[in-house]
């Protein structure tokens, strides 16, 4: 009852995108008692209380300099994923013409698609499918990524497609993740983007949690919001699953990725309390491994300054209820550009660079490389 009613109040304001997002959740915990609390914090919008409604006018934001022009100083390609849980979010429309951004600034880029089954970052850079693509690595058929690296119409950007290959493919992929990412960072560039698929499939998870930087796109809808938390919390299991722990320990954080867990773990620091007690260097160890998980998020298609404000919602529930500290790196506006862009077969940015979405591209682009401030925490 207590829920139905919460559920009822958070469909009328701002939060109701991050409410519904926790619902499934909350339903478990509040059989339980543990969350009641929480939620009836989220649907009255204490989450929201410590900062102006406008994203871009809060005061409590840092920039982050480990991105800005660090992969030119240390000549090691920095790398970003592009994910977002669920299907036509914008990854692709994010990756491309971030990608080109940052070729026209001058940076040496790789954009490469590992939406594999669903590959079509080649339309959205005006690239013909390649003869050869991420597949033939994949199956041995090349040795070196660099082979199968394709050149696009923009000067300093490079391509590796992901169409044509067989979804077969993915399952030999996710063994071969960690030398991937090997080989790219062998490449003498500044960025490599990764154009994720759909889901939470250990591919997509691996090569995530594998980049330097995370980017998450979200629509402002529940639908994408839920979808956004479950690929969050498996990104995050799936990084504690990685760790070299001893076996009870690993069960003890298989346990947790039930949801339905009868022993009451629900947040990270439910696990690492408990794991604190059971091994404290195991504890250590854990805690190291998910420190730099700070995924950046981007809301895209927004119409309002409400869905703007989903952002800032999505990063102060999932602070306050789930200890993850996420950072709102910006936003994208609904625009036309970007179908008739698609149309062309050119990222918006260089079709229609005198565009609301163009400029707002540009912005996130300074946002992501540290030259400007997230628009929260
Ligand atoms: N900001 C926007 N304004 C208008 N339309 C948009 C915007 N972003 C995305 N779209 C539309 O949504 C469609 C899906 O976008 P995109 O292909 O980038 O999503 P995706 O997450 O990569 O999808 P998939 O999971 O299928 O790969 C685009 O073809 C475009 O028509
Ligand atoms: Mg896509």
């Amino acid at each position: 009852m207590l829920i139905a009613n919460n559920l009822a109040k958070s469909l009328v304001g701002v939060n109701a995108y991050c409410a519904i997002a926790l619902y499934v959740e909350s339903l478990r915990y509040s059989r339980r008692g543990v969350l009641d609390k929480a939620w009836e914090e989220i649907c009255s919008g204490v989450n929201l209380s410590s900062g102006s409604s406008n994203a871009q006018n809060n005061q409590d934001v840092r920039v982050s300099s480990r991105v800005s022009g660090l992969a030119r100083e240390e000549s090691v390609p920095y790398i970003w994923s592009v994910g977002g849980g669920k299907g036509g979010v914008g990854k692709s429309l994010i990756s491309a013409n971030f990608a080109w951004i940052l070729a026209r600034r001058g940076r040496r880029v790789l954009a490469i698609d590992l939406d594999l089954g669903g590959a079509n970052l080649h339309t959205c850079l005006g690239v013909n499918p390649p003869k050869l693509g991420i597949g033939d690595w994949a199956l041995g058929k090349v040795d070196h990524i660099r082979q199968v690296m394709v050149t696009t119409k923009q000067p300093g950007l490079l391509h590796v497609s992901g169409s044509q290959d067989p979804l077969e493919i993915m399952n030999l992929m996710v063994d071969r993740c960690d030398e991937l990412v090997h080989q790219l960072r062998e490449l003498d560039l500044d960025d490599v983007i990764i154009d994720l698929g759909a889901g939470t499939h250990p591919l997509t998870l691996n090569f995530f949690n594998a980049a330097d930087s995370g980017i998450l796109s979200i629509l402002p809808e529940p639908t994408s919001v839920e979808n956004a938390y479950r690929f969050i919390r498996a990104l995050f299991y799936q990084k504690l699953m990685k760790t070299d722990v001893p076996k009870g320990i690993h069960e003890v954080i298989q346990a947790a990725v039930d949801t339905k867990n009868v022993i009451g773990l629900r947040a990270p620091a439910d696990i690492f309390a408990v794991v604190e007690r059971l091994d404290p260097v195991a504890a250590e160890i854990l805690k190291k491994a998910v420190a730099d998980f700070h995924p950046k998020i981007v809301i895209n298609q927004v119409r309002s300054q409400v869905d703007i404000d989903v952002g800032k919602a999505i990063c102060s529930v999932c602070r306050r209820y789930f200890g993850l500290q996420l950072h709102y790196a910006g936003y994208v506006d609904y625009d036309n550009s970007v179908w008739r862009a698609i149309r062309s077969r050119r990222p918006a940015v260089a079709e229609f660079p005198r565009s609301a979405l163009a400029s707002r591209m540009e912005r996130l682009t300074n946002t992501l490389l540290g030259e400007e401030k997230d628009l929260y925490p």
